[in-house]
């Protein structure tokens, strides 16, 4: 899926870096271990192609001169300030009740470590090989934080494909109160006004697009709705607030905000 990508780290930390490539290994990307003399901003002005790189503070997406790593001690203020009124993705997702929730598509997890700091215990899923293991690096850190250490233990990841991983759940006969999708969306039929974005926020959404290019086939995920239906009590699709509906399937219900919105799909069979 990946193939081979070059790994950039500094004499110090190389064994750090052999031991992220073993990882990543196991995973299917094969690495391409380059020790440099110093990883800084002249480094990657110079290399702007898409790389890692491995330094004191773990593993790093690079490209276009810029690092990037999901960065959840940035999401600090804003888990702080989050309250389940004022957040509509508490609403959708019945926060209040402390759900068992899967998230079947983290990308960057910022959304389940919302969830997850207003009481939801989170099951978070990424088929991605890098955007896994940069998220392994994200939770690792996290656990160091006095404040996100407490939010990032409802959060167990997952590394799967998660078409798969709800159909093992439905011949094991799980169930859930929440399943949580939020699949690409092409950014050429996003709403523009969604697109007045922070400098963070755009460079967080690089990444993501960085490594999920969207030319040639884009995976919509419209599959992953009938698949969660049958174990979850609601599945909640986020969706940028005029696109179509995910699998052509009418919500029971939909919460609008202004750039992105959150249609709702509630199980009769497993409801309370
Ligand atoms: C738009 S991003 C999700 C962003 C996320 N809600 C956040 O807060 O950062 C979609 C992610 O879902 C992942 N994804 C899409 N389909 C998937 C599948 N079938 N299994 C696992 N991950 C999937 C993609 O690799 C991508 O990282």
């Amino acid at each position: 899926m990946v193939g081979e990508i070059r790994l950039y780290t500094e004499h110090d930390f190389q064994e750090k870096a052999q031991q992220y490539a073993v990882v990543l290994s196991s995973r299917g990307v094969d690495t391409f271990i380059e020790v440099v003399e110093k990883l800084n901003a002249r480094f990657f002005r110079h290399h702007p192609e898409l790389a890692l790189c491995v330094d004191d503070e773990g593993l790093w997406l690079c490209a276009n001169g810029m690092r990037m790593q999901p960065d959840w001690k940035a999401e600090v203020g804003r888990l702080k300030r989050a309250s389940i009124k004022s957040e509509m993705i508490a609403r959708a997702c019945n926060l209040t009740e402390k759900p068992q929730l899967v998230d079947a598509t983290a990308g960057l997890g910022h959304d389940s470590l919302l969830m997850a700091q207003l009481g939801a215990n989170v099951i978070l899923i990424e088929r991605h090989p890098i955007l896994f293991t940069l998220l392994e690096d994200a939770k690792r850190l996290a656990e160091q934080d006095s404040f996100l250490s407490k939010v990032v233990a409802r959060i167990q990841l997952v590394f799967s494909d998660s078409a798969e991983y709800l159909k093992q759940q439905a011949i094991e006969n799980q169930s859930f109160d929440v399943v949580y999708l939020d699949p690409m969306f092409p950014q050429r039929d996003q709403n523009h006004q969604a697109e007045k974005k922070q400098a963070q926020v755009k460079k967080q959404m690089q990444l993501l697009h960085l490594l999920l290019p969207e030319d040639g086939e884009m995976d919509l995920g419209d599959g992953l709705l009938d698949l969660a239906k049958p174990i979850a009590k609601r599945v909640i699709v986020k969706r940028p607030r005029h696109a179509v509906f995910l699998a052509n399937q009418q919500p029971d219900h939909q919460w609008l905000g202004d750039a992105c919105r959150f249609d709702a799909y509630f199980s009769h069979a497993l409801s309370d």
